[in-house]
């Protein structure tokens, strides 16, 4: 399954027939891929799907085996003309603990030969600003994680590509890092995120890359995966005390009954109930 390809002009990301052999193991199993520039686009796929090795392979960590690409309008195999414009975030960073959140920018920034004056800024972006000058040590791990993605943003970066980001997070750590990706989606930049679980990345995405063992499973806009799928209606009384008789009521018979719904709409099957399904969803 594989949505319409927007024009190649407008595509961030572009690659046909990626693959990555480790010996007779596939591990990115000729992928064609598809993100539009501004899209963010969620990258989903079982522990093990092939993820991480795509992303090393679009940021020049990895050598394809087979396949061609762009990134940002130039050859995947020529990184140094695209890889001051590219963020990002791989496994977890690799920080000094003694040091601050904003020393470790300012190191950094001079390693990267970025402009420090972008700090205080990127420092704000990701909700940092009073923890700034802080020991990274003592940051839990959310703020870690966030951190990392500040020292991907700077530079302001045309795309970035985050491995995991919610990965390991408590549910206020996804709710932040959720808002802080929707922060991210200005249009212009394009964001690729990846996660084992497509629930972590509900809501946030406009466009989809699902994965299975190296090869694509679907790729197009977030709404459309899975769609034509059978809904249901979903209706929820505004007192509690109705829901047991509303439950043996249909929609007219509960105006009938004087009972207030407080809401009444069409629910599909979430998305990571269509993800599993198309997975199979068995992490190897
Ligand atoms: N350097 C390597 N040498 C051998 N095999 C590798 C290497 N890197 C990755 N693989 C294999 O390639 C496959 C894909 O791994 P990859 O890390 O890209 O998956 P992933 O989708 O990122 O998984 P996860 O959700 O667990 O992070 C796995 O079977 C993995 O064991
Ligand atoms: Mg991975």
């Amino acid at each position: 399954m594989t949505g319409t390809p927007p024009p190649s002009a407008a595509l961030a990301v572009g690659a046909r027939g990626l693959a990555k052999r480790y010996g007779t193991r596939c591990a990115v199993d000729g992928l064609d891929l598809q993100i539009p520039t501004g899209a963010v686009a969620g990258f989903v796929g079982p522990n093990g799907a092939g993820k991480t090795t795509t992303m090393a392979m679009l940021l020049g960590l990895v050598e394809p085996t087979e396949g061609t690409g762009s990134v940002l309008g130039h050859p995947l195999d020529e990184p140094e003309s695209y890889l001051r414009r590219v963020g990002a975030l791989i496994e977890t960073p690799a920080f000094y603990p003694a040091l601050t959140g904003r020393q470790n920018l300012a190191v950094l920034a001079a390693v990267g030969s970025q402009d420090p004056r972008d700090i205080p800024g990127v420092l704000e972006l990701v909700g940092l600003t009073e923890r700034g000058d802080d020991r990274f040590r003592g940051y839990s791990l959310g703020m870690k994680q966030r951190l990392g993605i500040a020292g991907a943003l700077l530079g302001d970066p045309d795309l970035l590509i985050l491995d995991e980001p919610i990965n390991g997070l408590d549910p206020s750590g996804i709710r932040e890092m959720r808002g802080l990706i929707r922060r991210l989606a200005d249009g212009r930049r394009t964001l690729l995120i990846s996660s084992h679980a497509l629930a972590e990345l509900d809501q946030v995405c406009d466009w989809l890359v699902v994965i299975d063992r190296g090869a694509l499973v679907y790729q197009g806009p977030a709404a459309d995966f899975g769609a034509g799928s059978e809904t249901s209606v979903v209706a929820v009384p505004e007192r509690q005390d109705d829901l047991p008789r509303l439950r043996r009521l249909v929609l007219d018979a509960a105006a009938e009954q004087g009972i207030a719904l407080a809401d009444v709409r069409l629910a599909g099957p979430t998305l990571e109930e269509r993800y599993l399904a198309s997975t199979n969803g068995a992490p190897r």
